[in-house]
This record gives C-alpha cells, structure tokens and sequence, in this order.
C-alpha cells in the first residue's frame, strides 16, 4: 500500500499548453514538488508542496564538500488520464549505492517511489502529449548540515521535482576522444550520480564544443584507450552483427537504459558482449568494414546514434543505423513496451 503523504496544492496552476509543450529541456518546473528531510539519524515525514524558493543555511555542507547526489527518470502518458512510470525501483536502487558510496542516508521507498507516483499522479496534466513526449523526474538529495568540518553531514533534504519533456529529436551526435581529462578511474566515484561527476566533466564538454563536437567520448582514466561513456550516455558499438558494450566496473554509470536495452538485445537471441573496448578496435573495425553502427544510451535520447568520432588526427564517420540494426528494432520494442503496445513482460512500468 502506498504511503499517504500530505499535498499542499498551488492556488493557480501555472500550467499552459504552450509552457509544456515548448519548453527547453529542464528549464520549466511543474507545479509541485516533494520535500522530505533528515536529521538526527532519521526521516522526517515527507510533503508535496508548490514548486518554489527553498529557504538554506548559508553554508549548507554540499556547498562545500559536495554531498549532492540525483537520479533521473520518465513518466509517461496513458489515455484517459493515466501515466506510467519507467522503471523507478531500479532508479531507487542506483541512488541507494550512490547514498552508500557519497556516505549519505538512504531514501526509503515510501518516500522516493511513493512520491514519485503521488507527484506525477497531481501533475498529470504537465506531461506533454504529444509521441515520446514525458515527464522527467528528477529526484536530488543534498547535504544540508551547517558545518566547515570535513565529514559527512548530519542532515540532508530530499527533493523530487519534475520538469515537462518534449521527444528527443536530433541528429548523429558527434563525439571527441577525450586524452586531456578523465570522468573516473578505479576507485573514483564514476559509478555513482553524483553532482561532482558533472562539475568535473563540463570543461571537457565546452572545449569538446569548441572544437565541433557535441560532448567527449571518455576513455579510461589510466591507460587513456578503453571507451568507457558517451557524454552523459552510456555508449554501445555493433560490429559485426554484435553489439559490444563497455563492462560496468565502477567507473561507468550503471545506466537503467543500457541495463533495459541489453536485457531486450538477449531477449532477441541478439548476440552481446559487455567487456572492454579501446578507442583502436572502434576505428579498425570502422577500416575492415565491420563496424555497422554505434549509440549513446540513457534516459533522455534513449538511443541516440553517434556520427563523427575523432580520436587525435583520425576521423570517422560511424554508419547511420538502418532500420534493421540491433538498436533500431530494441528502440522499437522499448517504445512498445513504454507506450503500452506490447506487453511489459519485465514489470518495468508502475502505473499511477
Ligand atoms: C554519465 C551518465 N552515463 C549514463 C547515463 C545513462 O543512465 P540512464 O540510462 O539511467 O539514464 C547518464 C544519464 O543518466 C549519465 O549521466
């Protein structure tokens, strides 16, 4: 049974056709939100309230040493009113490892999953209606404690907000082999979604950009030769009819979209591989012929394919994917499974 949890509903909403079906992504919010904070070892009783303004110490302690993790996932629309929600167990269980790892509280179920279902269940009316539109939700949970010592804080508040989201259109995304900085390496925190991962990631992005290139394609933090992630996608190649896939190992982030289209590519008797990948075998197999497409992977494009990928003075430009590829049929039947078409035999969706 799902936890009741008290609503505070905005007055007016804010809400207009055009707002939600317009906007940029993550720049709108839609009505309300859902707070819930920790203190003294324990949970306090979470509340939806109107989105706005939160009230902050002014050294709240993830200002400082950055215990400030968050997730990522979809609603979707269902006639007459309905929505289903994209796998958010497995998004509950990945910021659980997160909370472990950044030394920080976990968020009970009755808090992150029943939340989640009552805040898109009251802002149903934000999820744009048009095909492979969604509700984004994005839960954050930060460090609050007001303290300079260097420890883990002793509160912290949970946020769950949800942003309005149009369909991914886009082109090949192009990607630069990255040898100046690293996203991770053994031991790092690359397989926890934490905001540090991102703030130590952008710069490589913006000179990525200025360079032509729409993000970086990380390779390993040692040895600088293992594609590891695409940008802020996990990253699969087919070659030779297989579809090859780093090995999650702590430095990758263990994506709920790559974990949802491998378990779809097995189910198709489609062969894959999860093991190590170096930039070189990605190029030669682009020489012999064999490479037959590549893809980023994650919540936002689901399956978004890759274009040009440059690695020092070499340039490819990957194969564009033809409708019989491996990841065009697996985005179909994603599709299906997400919008109701054909049945979700893997109990990934929870309905309002
Ligand atoms: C660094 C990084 N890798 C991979 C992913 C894909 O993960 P998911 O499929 O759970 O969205 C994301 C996006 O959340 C990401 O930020």
């Amino acid at each position: 049974m799902l936890a009741t949890i008290p609503i505070t509903k905005i007055s007016v909403s804010r809400m207009t056709p055009e707002l939600r079906d317009s906007a940029p992504f993550g720049a709108v919010f839609s009505d309300h939100m859902l707070v819930a904070d920790y203190a003294n070892g324990k949970w306090g009783d979470p509340k939806i309230i109107p989105y706005g303004v939160q009230l902050l110490a002014a050294a709240p302690a993830v200002a400082h040493y950055g215990q400030g993790i968050f997730e990522g996932f979809k609603a979707f629309p269902r006639p007459n009113g309905g929505a289903v929600v994209f796998r958010p167990q497995a998004n509950h269980a990945r910021m659980a490892r997160t909370c472990q790892r950044m030394a920080m509280p976990e968020v009970p179920a009755s808090i992150f999953i029943d939340g989640t279902l009552a805040l898109v269940a009251l802002d149903r009316n934000w999820i744009p209606e048009k095909d492979g539109s969604a509700l984004y939700i994005r839960p954050v949970l930060f460090a609050t404690g007001e303290t300079l010592g260097v420890r883990p804080s002793e509160s912290f508040r949970f946020i769950i907000e949800t942003c309005p989201s149009g369909p991914y259109f886009s082109g090949a995304v192009d990607l630069l082999a990255e040898e100046t900085y690293v996203r991770a390496f053994p031991g790092g925190t690359g397989a926890a979604k934490c905001g540090g991962n991102y703030a130590g990631s952008m710069l490589a992005s913006i000179e990525a950009q200025k360079k032509g290139f729409h993000n970086v394609l990380w390779l390993d933090g040692i040895e600088r030769k293992y594609v590891e992630e695409a940008g802020l996608m996990n990253v699969a190649f087919v070659i030779g009819g297989t579809v090859v896939t780093p090995p999650l190992g702590g430095t990758i982030l263990p994506g709920i979209t790559r974990d949802s289209v491998l378990t779809l590519l097995r189910d198709m008797k489609i062969p894959v591989e999860e093991r190590r990948i170096s930039i070189d075998e990605v190029f030669d197999a682009h020489a012999r012929g064999t490479l037959q497409g590549a893809a980023g992977i994650g919540t936002a494009a689901v399956i978004a394919p890759l274009g040009r990928l440059r690695h020092r003075d070499r340039e490819i430009t990957v194969p564009a994917l033809s409708p019989d590829s491996p990841f065009a049929k697996v985005g179909a039947e994603l599709e299906a499974i997400r919008s109701g078409k054909i049945a979700d035999r893997h109990n990934w969706l929870m309905a309002l």
